[in-house]
């Protein structure tokens, strides 16, 4: 642990080493790139889509394959696995090239085999929605073919992200990379443990989960939870870890803490399952354990936010001119504001309000688009002049427009939800004089139609930002000025995006 505390920046070690150069693969990690926007606006479109259905239910249209049910599965596969999951993929075998200073094990085919590969599964678990062919598992929806593609796929991912650390040139591991890796063996464990089923006959697309009953509910938000602390989390914690220090040009605040919040979250996250089963057929002890273990989550959480945050210290300047690290930033603040709300809401007290109700869904998005979605956005906007060797992105207006645009849409997606989803609360717990409910199920959601209005507005707002963002790419790409050009036109003056 000495050598941990001297490398507190990606490439302080760089620095210290004369510069070899290493062929880092790059036209896979630049497709995962596209791929991200790609499928981030198909899953925002969707969420739009469902979010309108709420509110106005005619949007349903009466078919089987566009109803709400078919649709959801769809939009959280979409926004989790693959806008979230090809932003894994494509940053970390990014990250983990630069930060070890050697070609990605596999070179350059692994990359385009794990790129073809992941959009396949992609594809075919989304069809398998759309049609009904699903486990009926929320978050775990594909059936045992996809399942086991994904597997063999995950195997190939984690031997080109072990290879590329094990053939390092530096002797130390960054930060990122432990957290990328936690990410990577512990979605294979759920994954397979998640997924033990028999199919009912080889050439069936249909098959039985091996748990039954409260085992098997157990065993799903073992998984659902940790899909939300490995997947949501670590491997996001890892992109937060490599692109802040570099968007605000400064160390890690404490690589110390960096440390100490890997291990603390690696242990706590794990046995935190529970909480989704408050007061369910599941024993007594296993929740208030859950419980327990989510509300000492809190501290490790915000030590990594403080870490993230303080990383700016002497740099706060940069908000002002970079909006990319202004996404970035704001993002390490969602993450503290529901890693702050998620242990509220485990406490037995208080789940027995929220379960059930939209404060569920206030409280995922403000994770899902503040944390998760924000983070990417920063992270593309630094990568993409870096990728296709550009002196920088095409209009930091349209990035600030979309910043505010999104800001916009994630403040009234989550108030509304809060609103909402506390007074559907409230009203189903309503007694009048006599012990009888005050309100029928169906005032609840009448109820509820203003708030359902007001979030489809707010996840458009977050939609047009994201289209803003497309464009911008684009531009960048086609019609940026090159790292080249803008050497030639300041040769003194350095706004070239470094490694
Ligand atoms: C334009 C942006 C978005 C809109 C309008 C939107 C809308 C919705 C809606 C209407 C639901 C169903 C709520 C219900 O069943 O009552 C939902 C569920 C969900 N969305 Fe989104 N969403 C957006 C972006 C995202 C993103 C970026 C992520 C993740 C990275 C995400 C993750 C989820 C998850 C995990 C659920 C299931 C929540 C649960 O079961 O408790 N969403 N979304
Ligand atoms: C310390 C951290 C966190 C804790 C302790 C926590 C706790 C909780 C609790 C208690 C629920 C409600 C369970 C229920 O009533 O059914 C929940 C739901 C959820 N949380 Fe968190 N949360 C945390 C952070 C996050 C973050 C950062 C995200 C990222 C996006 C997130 C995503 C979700 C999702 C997707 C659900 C809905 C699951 C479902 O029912 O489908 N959580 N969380």
């Amino acid at each position: 642990m000495a050598s941990a505390s001297m490398a507190a920046s990606p490439g302080d070690w760089a620095a210290a080493r004369p510069r070899t150069e290493v062929a880092y693969v790059e036209a896979p990690i630049r497709a995962f790139a596209i791929a991200t926007m790609f499928w981030g606006i198909v899953g925002f479109l969707v969420g739009v889509v469902i979010a309108s259905q709420l509110a106005w239910p005619a949007l349903n249209l009466g078919l089987e394959w566009t109803s709400f049910g078919r649709l959801r599965p769809v939009h959280t596969s979409a926004v989790i696995f693959a806008f979230g999951g090809n932003a894994l993929l494509g940053t970390s075998l990014y990250i983990v090239q630069r930060t070890c200073r050697a070609r990605m094990w596999g070179g350059e085919e692994m990359g385009w085999w794990l790129f073809w590969g992941y959009q396949f599964f992609i594809v075919t678990a989304a069809l398998g929605y759309v049609l009904g062919v699903t486990q009926g598992k929320e978050y775990a929806e594909p059936e045992w073919f996809s399942d086991l593609w994904l597997t063999v796929l995950w195997v190939m991912y984690l031997l080109a992200f072990a290879g590329t650390i094990m053939r390092r040139e530096e002797p130390h591991i960054y930060v990122a990379n432990w957290f990328f890796l936690a990410f990577i063996i512990t979605v294979a464990l759920l994954h397979i443990g998640n997924n033990v089923s028999l199919p009912l006959a080889i050439t069936s697309t249909f098959s039985y989960a091996a748990p039954a009953g409260v085992q098997g509910a157990m065993i799903q938000w073992w998984y659902g939870h940790n899909a939300v602390g490995f997947f949501l989390t670590a491997g996001f914690l890892g992109m937060m870890y490599y692109f802040i220090p570099k968007q605000a040009q400064r160390p890690v605040y404490s690589y110390r803490l960096s440390i100490v919040h890997f291990w603390s979250i690696i242990f706590l996250y794990i046995w935190a399952g529970p909480h989704h089963l408050h007061y369910t057929a599941l024993p007594d002890w296993a929740q208030t354990l859950g419980m327990v273990f989510s509300v000492m989550l809190w501290m490790p959480s915000w030590g990594g936010m403080i870490n993230g945050i303080m990383t700016l210290s002497g740099a706060w300047d940069k908000l002002r001119t970079d909006a990319g690290l202004r996404f970035s930033v704001t993002a390490v603040a969602f993450y503290g504001m529901s890693t702050f709300e998620g242990p509220v809401m485990s406490i037995k007290a208080v789940n027995s309000l929220s379960h059930y109700t939209d404060w569920t869904i206030g409280h995922v998005h403000s994770g899902a688009l503040g944390w998760n979605g924000f983070i990417t956005f920063g992270a593309l906007y630094w990568l993409i002049p870096v990728l296709w060797k550009r002196a920088r992105m095409w209009s930091e207006a349209l990035i600030a427009w979309h910043f505010w645009l999104a800001t916009l849409g994630i403040v009234l997606y989550i108030t509304a939800m809060w609103v909402s989803g506390i007074m559907q609360g409230l009203m189903w717990r309503a007694y009048d004089e006599l012990g009888f409910l005050q309100y029928s199920f169906i005032e609840t959601v009448a109820a509820m139609h203003p708030y359902y209005v007001i979030r489809a507005m707010g996840g458009l707002l977050y939609l047009s930002g994201a289209l803003l963002m497309a464009w911008n790419v684009f531009k960048t790409i086609t019609a940026g000025e090159s790292v080249e050009e803008a050497r030639v036109a300041a040769p003194a003056a350095q706004p070239v995006p470094a490694e």
